[in-house]
This record gives structure tokens, C-alpha cells and sequence, in this order.
């Protein structure tokens, strides 16, 4: 069972350490998911919220929304250009990508539009090395993206 577990624990029992599933984590996901996909962020407020329910720190809520890139504490655009920033992308020319992006949004990488139509990101893997340099808009994967189509891709969100 504990093999089976995507998180084991340590814990003393009669005295012993024996390892048990800790199941918290494993549900803690799915109730971020679920809020991330109805505000678009995650507060302090729901930070707190979810630490008592799950009876641990908020710390721990916080520390699981910042190592997985498609939760967040901050608001967002409406739409999320993530540049794929993997060797092969980088290889590939993402940065480039990312400066032409940065030049028609008129913002830096991790900014949000004024208008909040737009939030351009860097992320690791998205499974698309062979058609490096890609990028994720929304949950749409696009590879093979150059400058010159750029602000295409902008125009298509709008649309
Ligand atoms: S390692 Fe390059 S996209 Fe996954």
C-alpha cells in the first residue's frame, strides 16, 4: 500500500517508525485545482481556508501552489502564454520568443497585461521538444513558433 503512495510518511507507532501514506497531499491538489479553476488564482483567504481544512500550515498550501506553475497566488490574464523554457527550447530560440512577446504585450515575462486580457510566463516541460521552440496558450500546445508569429497568436485569442 505504502508503495503504492505518492507521498509516504514517517510516523512512530507502539514506539516504532513505520511508514504510512500520507494522504493529504494527494487530496490537498484536486480542492487548489478546483479553486484555481473557478477564480483564477488562489488567495491568502483560501490559502488559510484549505490549510484548516486539511488541518496543517499554510505554508504547506503555499509551498504546493508555487512549485506547480499551473496553480498561482496572483490573479492572471485572461489568457496564459507559457513559453516552454526546457534545453531544447532554449536551444531552439524560446528566448527570442519570449522578447518578441514581451515587445507586442508591451510587458516583461511574469507581468500581466493592463487590460488583463494576457499573462506570458516561463515554464519547464511541456512535451513538445520535438517541435521546439513551443509554447502553451491556455491549455492549447503550439510548436514551432517563430517571431513573425507572434502576434498572430495574439490576434487568435482575441478573436
Ligand atoms: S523537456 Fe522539452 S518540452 Fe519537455
Amino acid at each position: 500500500m505504502v508503495n503504492e503512495c505518492a507521498v509516504p510518511k514517517k510516523i512512530i507507532k507502539g514506539g516504532k517508525e513505520v511508514m504510512v501514506c500520507d494522504e493529504t497531499r494527494s487530496r490537498l491538489l484536486p480542492v487548489l485545482q478546483d479553486i484555481q479553476d473557478k477564480k483564477g488564482y488562489i488567495s491568502d483567504k483560501n490559502m488559510q481556508e484549505v490549510a484548516d481544512m486539511f488541518g496543517i500550515h499554510p505554508v504547506e498550501v503555499f509551498s504546493v501552489i508555487t512549485f506547480y506553475s499551473f496553480l498561482s497566488e496572483k490573479k492572471k490574464g485572461k489568457h496564459i502564454i507559457r513559453v516552454s523554457n526546457c534545453v531544447s527550447n532554449v536551444m531552439a530560440g524560446s528566448e527570442k520568443i519570449v522578447k518578441e512577446f514581451e515587445k507586442v504585450l508591451m510587458i516583461e515575462i511574469g507581468q500581466t497585461t493592463k487590460d488583463g486580457e494576457f499573462t506570458l510566463e516561463r515554464t519547464s516541460c511541456i512535451g513538445m521538444c520535438n517541435e521546439a521552440p513551443a509554447i502553451m496558450v491556455d491549455d492549447k500546445l503550439i510548436g514551432k513558433v517563430t517571431p513573425q508569429r507572434v502576434k498572430k497568436i495574439i490576434q487568435e485569442q482575441k478573436q
